[in-house]
């Protein structure tokens, strides 16, 4: 079985291609932070027009450098949502019309879904049941996923996702987008303990987070200092980094005592942080669990994830279905069960 996958929910483009016997066949990406990085962040319209200058030269590149015709494709799976209305409309529109021109089905994809199974594309899958820590820019949640397909909300962010907290902090550190790596970088010159940020919501039982006022507490930190050096900035984002990374640790330790599953799986944009993926390592010997994350390359957005949950959600490719359907909202708990 082989699957092309389409991702286009922000503002990168990947496109891949995965085969059940041959594992990852090939898997292009394309940045557009350079479209973006004038304005500071994501400009939507802009993200739409680029993916479509994008993606169907990416997926003749695909096709070419794996010498593959489409009949040898057997389905193409997009990112249906969350995301972007105009960016996942384009891929939608892709796969919905290569699908009927190639006559071969298609299946929408949860974005999330996609970064969970990015740890599938290791030698070594993942064995269910586990937690899963879901830390990406627009998202920060606790699952307990029983089997394949299977996702009950053990606890999420009421306020910022964790991804969203360091691409505001960076704006307030005057570094650009995409921010997350660049205050992540920062703080390796940071010197540890020199200001102490609140740890939000570990004081009370319960697996939500909030990242809100911690952001609010890193301006007031900056502020105070008047004219900040660059070692302040640096100690400053140090502060910030080990609060969020203390902070997950904590109800990941909680969300492993009250499951009893045996693994804890990380995904999504912000489990590219080395900081957070050696706490989170830490918890295999302290807790006994085993702690999943995938290559770093794949943990922030990329076809390949898409390409790989459409394999698994094949019970459910769409052969007669040529409704474009994009969902900008979209809770993961309304995903259907794929019970084995
Ligand atoms: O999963 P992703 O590529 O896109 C979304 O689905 O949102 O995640 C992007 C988020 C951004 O907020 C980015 O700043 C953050 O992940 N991120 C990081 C790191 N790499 C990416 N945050 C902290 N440290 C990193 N190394
Ligand atoms: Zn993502």
């Amino acid at each position: 079985m082989r699957v092309l996958g389409i991702e286009t929910s922000c503002d990168e483009t990947g496109i891949a291609l995965y085969d059940d016997s041959l594992g990852l066949m090939a898997d292009l990406l394309y940045s557009q932070i350079d479209v973006h990085k004038a304005y500071g962040g994501v400009v939507p319209e802009l993200a739409s027009r680029d993916h479509i200058r994008k993606c169907l030269p990416m997926i003749d590149q695909i096709l070419a450098q794996t010498e593959t015709k489409p009949d040898q494709i057997d389905a193409i799976a997009y990112t249906e949502g969350p995301g972007l209305i105009g960016a996942l409309l384009v891929g939608a529109s892709i796969a919905k019309s290569l699908a009927l021109a190639w006559n071969i089905p298609a299946i929408g994809i949860h974005h999330m879904e996609g970064h969970l199974q990015a740890t599938q594309l290791t030698e070594t899958p993942t064995q269910y049941p586990f937690v899963a820590l879901l830390v990406s820019g627009g998202h920060t949640q606790l699952m307990a996923c029983s089997q394949p397909g299977e996702y009950e909300i053990l606890g999420e962010s009421m306020d910022d996702a964790a991804g969203e907290a360091f691409d505001k902090v960076a704006k307030m550190l005057g570094l650009g987008y995409p921010g997350g790596p660049q205050v992540a970088a920062l703080a390796t010159h940071g010197a540890k303990g020199r200001f102490h940020f609140p740890r939000p919501m570990t004081q009370k039982p319960g697996l939500n987070f909030s990242f809100s006022g911690l952001k609010t507490h890193t301006m007031n930190t900056l502020r105070a200092l008047k004219d900040p050096s660059d070692q302040d900035r640096a100690d400053i984002a140090r502060a910030f980094e080990d609060a969020v990374v203390e902070t997950i640790k904590i109800k990941c330790t909680r969300a492993l005592a009250q499951t009893g599953y045996p693994t804890l799986v990380l995904a999504g944009g912000v489990s590219a942080n080395t900081s957070l993926r050696a706490s989170l390592q830490a918890l295999s010997q302290t807790l006994q669990v085993e702690v999943s994350y995938p290559d770093l390359k794949f943990c922030t957005d990329n076809g390949a994830m898409i390409a790989i949950a459409g394999l698994l959600r094949r019970s459910q490719w769409q052969h007669d279905n040529h409704e474009i359907i994009a969902r900008p909202r979209w809770p993961m708990t309304e995903l259907q069960g794929l019970a084995t």
